[in-house]
């Protein structure tokens, strides 16, 4: 079963594609000219929005994900607002250590939401994935991408991690199983 994966970018194409090997669910690229909006204000309304967009451009079903990292020392930002934190993946990093260095309560997660609507739009299944950690004090690894090298699982930042050892505990993983396990029962 083929079903469109609203995002632009072929290596979280390629991520998810190796999560769901063994099954027969193959995700591919949205239809040039995909490009949405992503004016919501919950992870929920902006996955909501991608799918919608790559289904209305597809005509097949399609699936989104919309990610970001919750502080809550910050009371859940940078949240939604996570990849227009500051300017580059490096400058997020800093500023996000710059504006902790004095809070003790270091906890943090990162939130994955995956809406998956039919060709019509309509919504098919939405769920969330969560990884609870914390915040380190430097940053450490160079696997991954945005927040990975300061996001401490235990004494691992993500970005010390392998990719498998990642997508086991990551909450995009976690939402994409929840995910295969209701387009398997749906076949
Ligand atoms: P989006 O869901 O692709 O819009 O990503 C939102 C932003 O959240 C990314 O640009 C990253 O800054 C951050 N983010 C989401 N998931 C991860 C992750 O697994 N590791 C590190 N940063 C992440």
């Amino acid at each position: 079963m083929k079903v469109v994966f609203a995002t632009g970018n072929a290596h979280k194409l390629q991520e998810i594609n190796e999560i769901a090997v063994g099954t027969d669910i193959e995700f591919v690229l949205p239809p040039e000219g995909f490009d949405p909006v992503e004016d919501g204000e919950t992870f929920e309304e902006n996955s909501l929005i991608k799918a919608r967009e790559a289904a209305r451009l597809s005509g097949m079903m399609s699936l989104a994900d919309d990610s970001g990292l919750c502080v809550e020392a910050l009371n859940g930002a940078p949240g939604v607002y996570s990849a227009r934190y500051a300017e580059t993946a490096q400058g997020r990093i800093e500023k996000l250590l710059d504006v902790l260095k004095d809070t003790d309560n270091r906890k943090a997660k990162f939130v994955c939401v995956m809406t998956l609507v039919d060709a019509d739009g309509k919504v098919l299944f939405q769920t969330r994935g969560e990884c609870h950690g914390e915040i380190a004090r430097e940053q450490s690894g160079v696997n991954g991408f945005g927040y990975d090298p300061i996001f401490l699982i235990g004494s691992t930042t993500m970005a010390e991690m392998s990719e498998d050892e990642k997508n086991e505990i990551s909450h995009r993983g976690k939402a994409l199983r929840n995910v295969l396990e209701f387009l398997q029962n749906l076949a």
